[in-house]
């Protein structure tokens, strides 16, 4: 059964199909975050619906920068994109990149005679751990969506950014939320009226407090991800703890908005670093399971605990589907979180590697 909001895009482009076709060249380009989830996703229904409603921090020096020239209307065998990433020809993300738009097409029904050359780039290593998908897929969307603008004749408002969302989030899920700047919810939940399984939209009130919050990411071990985020979603098909899961997802969601809303912090905190606990622990009670935390994980939230207990400061942690530790706190503790870095995490990473990075404005035309 098709979604509404699917249903409206499909009806929309069925129409714009049947109008005069004119030739359009140029080029788009925008830079696009990455985010870190609060309430975390973790598994999927076809096609691309989550099995709960998540919520994320947008950063803001965790990007990527993707240009792309067009060329549409000469030929009706598209769409055909090539790919240059960070300089370098990379044949499987072309591979995917290609499959992506073919999948997209019946949205966007100007792609069937589309030609593109790609180029993308991130502003943080590859091999740091940092999911690279939500950035990348969100820049894709923001290209791709001006581009449907400029062909359409229309502006890029409030209603471009659902679609793009939309379109993000066929590519990767967690890229639905980087659209918005702030904090973004994507999945249908209680918690915010208007929320949707098919797009992320933004949360609209954030104490002043949560505003700039900082995220320093502990690289305890870079490289290749032992689990794909798709194998793990399919991992909860078959997780027993499951329901339970989605359960207390949607619980977390309902507490979260009064904390962000009123500025409790401690409150935040123990709702993060539980969640963050329960998507290993499901990757651990999965078949097979998996370990993701290194020791150095494990120190690293020893730490912080420890740190937080002591010292009365508002810090506290988050995990990818990782060993990565996010360390999460107020810009206003940044004077006393900063030297705790330093000292006690700094030597627990992979060359003492800490990325400072932070709460920001979402996707930005570069061009
Ligand atoms: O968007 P995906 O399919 O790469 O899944 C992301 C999953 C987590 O990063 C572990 C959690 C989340 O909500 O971002």
């Amino acid at each position: 059964m098709k979604m509404k909001f699917e249903k409206k895009l499909l009806e929309e482009a069925k129409k714009a199909g049947s109008l005069k076709k004119t030739a359009h060249t140029g080029q788009v380009k925008w830079e696009s975050p990455s985010n870190i989830a609060i309430v975390k996703y973790w598994g999927k229904k076809p096609v691309q619906v989550p099995t709960n409603a998540s919520l994320s921090i947008t950063l803001k020096e965790a990007r990527t920068i993707t240009s792309m020239k067009y060329d549409i209307g000469r030929s009706i065998d598209g769409p055909k994109a090539e790919l240059i990433f960070e300089g370098i020809v990379v044949e499987a993300f072309a591979k995917r990149i290609n499959a992506y738009l073919e999948s997209i097409t019946p949205f966007l029904p100007w792609l069937k005679g589309a030609r593109f050359s790609i180029t993308s780039e991130n502003t943080f290593p590859h091999s740091s751990g940092i999911a690279s998908s939500a950035s990348s897929m969100s820049a894709l969307a923001m290209c791709l969506c001006e581009i449907d603008s400029r062909i359409n004749g229309t502006e890029l408002d409030d209603t471009t950014l659902v679609k793009a969302s939309f379109l993000a989030r066929l590519g990767s899920g967690s890229a639905s939320r980087s659209i918005y700047p702030g904090m973004a919810a994507w999945g249908r939940t209680a918690a915010w009226k208007g929320s949707s399984d098919e797009y992320a939209i933004p949360v609209g009130e954030i104490h002043t407090s949560f505003q700039d919050a900082k995220d320093s990411i502990l690289i305890i071990e870079s490289g290749k991800k032992e689990v794909s985020s798709s194998l793990g979603h399919s991992l909860m098909d078959t997780n027993p703890f499951a329901s339970t899961r989605f359960k207390q997802a949607e619980s977390n969601m309902q507490s979260l908005r009064p904390m962000i809303e009123k500025g409790d912090w401690n409150g935040f905190i123990d709702l993060m670093e539980n969640e963050a606990l329960t998507l290993h622990a499901m990757m651990m009670t999965s078949q097979p399971g998996y370990i993701l935390m290194q020791p150095n994980t494990v120190e690293a939230i020893k730490h912080i605990r420890e740190f937080r207990k002591k010292k009365g400061v508002p810090v506290g942690f988050t995990l990818d589907a990782g060993a990565n530790v996010h360390v999460i706190y107020p810009a206003s503790a940044e004077d006393s979180v900063g030297p705790f870095l330093t000292e006690a995490l700094a030597p627990l990473c992979e060359q003492g590697t800490i990325i400072h990075d932070g709460m920001g404005e979402g996707p930005q035309p570069s061009l």
